[in-house]
């Protein structure tokens, strides 16, 4: 499987080392049929033309069973979109991480900005989710951004790096731990930042994930989330510190999808 992050020196060419990733993000979409039905396309696509990246699709739990074996022997990974920081118990509506790996499951999101303004999710909630998800042997696609008015404040780099100081659980590595810039104000609603300003609030990303894992830093992928679609995608996905992107509206076309897969950067 062409999904380990190969190693690389913490030294300026890293970037072009990490092999990158674009995930799908489903959010709260889709039945059996037609979710197994897009998973198809994009195996199906994937294998006739092999994008220069891993792909990873996030479906809603209800159909990860029905995705994930209409996944089984592809180059598609599956995950779910967040999962509860116990393991088991009295929980009702919840979904524990090791019923995700039950499934199946190699990721797991965390920390999305829907959840954190649905459901109030703090960064110690989050945290305390991201560690059971470790726990369970799953990958994190953790979640952080700003507001437009934190933007506009002036304040979306204190926001991000405190995000990530309250929210990265112990025992977060390169191997298990991706990080998700999604600015709230670019979800859903095309516009995006520039590609200056996604350059350096990844580099910020990264900058502070050294203070927390080391080096190891420098080989964890950080993923730009937030209106990615075909026709800015190999814009974006060109920028220094861009490991890859978390894909909202655009993953539910698989010919988004894929066109989206194909403008990664060649490994
Ligand atoms: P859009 O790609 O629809 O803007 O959503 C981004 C997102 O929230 C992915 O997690």
């Amino acid at each position: 499987m062409p999904e380990t992050t190969s190693a690389a020196p913490a030294s300026g060419t890293a970037s072009t080392r990490r092999r990158q990733l674009i995930a799908g993000n489903w959010k709260m979409n889709g039945t059996r049929a037609s979710g197994v039905a897009l998973a198809g396309a994009v195996a199906d696509m994937a294998r006739r033309n092999a994008p220069p990246c891993d792909l990873v699709v996030c479906p809603p739990a209800t159909i990860l069973m029905a995705v994930g074996g209409r996944l089984a022997g592809s180059t598609v990974s599956f995950g779910g979109q967040d999962c509860h920081a116990k393991p088991d118990g009295a929980h009702t509506g919840d979904i524990a991480a090791p019923m995700l790996a039950d499934l199946g499951c190699r990721y797991v999101i965390v920390g999305h900005s829907e959840r954190r303004a649905d459901h109030g999710e703090s960064d110690t909630a989050v945290k305390a989710k991201a560690t059971a998800a470790l726990a369970a042997g799953l990958t994190i696609i953790l979640c952080v951004g700003e507001t437009e008015a934190q933007r506009d404040g002036g304040q979306a780099t204190s926001v991000v790096g405190s995000q990530i100081a309250g929210s990265l659980p112990e025992g977060a590595a390169a191997e298990n731990c991706i990080v998700a810039y999604e600015p709230v104000w670019a979800i859903g609603t095309g516009r995006t930042p520039t590609g200056e300003e996604i350059a350096a609030m990844h580099g910020h990303i990264r900058a502070s994930l050294r203070k927390h894992v080391g080096e190891a830093a420098d080989r964890m992928r950080l993923l730009y989330g937030g209106s990615v679609k075909p026709s800015n995608a190999a814009e974006i996905l060109a920028l220094d510190d861009v490991d890859g992107a978390l894909v909202g509206g655009a993953s539910l076309k698989a010919e988004d999808f894929l066109a989206i897969a194909a403008a990664a950067r060649k490994p």
